[in-house]
C-alpha cells in the first residue's frame, strides 16, 4: 500500500490495479490519478500480489491474510477506484480474481452499495473498454453502484507514458483530474441518497 499525498476529511477511495506486472501501465495510470485527485478525494492503493486465486475452501473462518486486508480496506473505503487491463477481450483474470473474493460472503459483500469507478490502460486502440463492460455485468450480481460516465479509455498506453511509468500525456492527465473530480461529486451524491432511501 502506498500513501495518499493528500490528508483530511477528504473522501477516501481504495485503487485496486489489475495487473501485477511490474511495469504495468494499469498501475501506473492508478499512480497517476493518486497524484491528480483533488483535495476533495484521497487514494489509497491496495496491491493484489497477496490475493491467491479465489478458493471457497479458504473462505472460512480465517481468509488468506491478503484477502482479510483487501476486504477490510474496502469496508472502509467511501469508494472504489478499479483500474484494469483488457485481456483477450475480457477483463484480466486478476482483476476478476479480486471481485471474487470481494463478493464473498455475497450478502455481506463490501461490494454491495460500493460506489466505484472504472478506469483502464491499454495498448490496443480501444482502451479496455470490452473489460470494463465485464466487470459492470459483476456489479449488476454484486449490486455495486458504478459510475457511468466519463469512461477513462487509455488506448495506446505505450505513447502516453514514460520508461519510469509517469503519465505524460497532457489530454489524459487532464481528463484524469477531471474524472476524480467528478467522482467525488457522485460518491457524495450516492451518500446522500442512502441518507434519504437507506
Ligand atoms: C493483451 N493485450 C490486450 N490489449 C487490448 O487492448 N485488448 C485485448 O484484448 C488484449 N489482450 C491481451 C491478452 C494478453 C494475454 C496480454 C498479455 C495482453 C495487451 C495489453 O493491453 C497490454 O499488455 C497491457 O500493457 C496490459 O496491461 P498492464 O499489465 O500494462 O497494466
Amino acid at each position: 500500500m502506498t500513501e495518499p499525498l493528500v490528508a483530511g476529511d477528504a473522501l477516501l477511495v481504495v485503487g485496486i490495479a489489475g495487473s501485477l506486472r511490474r511495469a504495468s501501465f494499469n498501475r501506473a495510470l492508478l499512480c497517476a490519478a493518486q497524484q491528480l485527485a483533488p483535495p476533495s478525494l484521497r487514494i489509497q492503493i491496495e496491491e493484489l500480489d497477496g490475493v491467491p486465486m479465489f478458493n471457497a475452501d479458504l473462505d472460512g473462518a480465517t481468509p488468506p491474510e491478503g484477502v482479510t486486508r483487501l476486504r477490510q480496506a474496502v469496508q472502509a473505503a467511501d469508494g472504489l477506484l478499479l483500474v484494469t487491463p483488457e485481456y483477450n477481450h475480457g477483463v484480466s483474470g486478476v482483476m476478476k480474481n479480486a471481485i471474487d473474493w470481494l463478493s464473498q460472503p455475497l450478502r455481506l459483500s463490501v461490494l454491495d452499495g460500493k460506489p466505484t469507478a472504472l478506469m483502464g490502460a491499454s495498448t490496443g486502440l480501444a482502451g479496455t473498454a470490452r473489460g470494463q463492460t465485464q466487470l459492470r455485468q459483476a456489479f449488476i450480481l454484486t449490486n455495486t453502484p458504478a459510475m457511468l460516465r466519463p469512461e477513462v479509455l487509455v488506448g495506446r498506453a505505450q505513447e502516453k507514458f514514460d520508461g519510469t511509468g509517469r503519465l505524460t500525456d497532457e489530454a489524459t492527465r487532464q481528463f484524469v483530474a477531471s474524472f476524480l473530480e467528478q467522482f467525488a461529486v457522485w460518491i457524495r451524491q450516492q451518500q446522500r441518497g442512502r441518507e434519504i432511501a437507506p
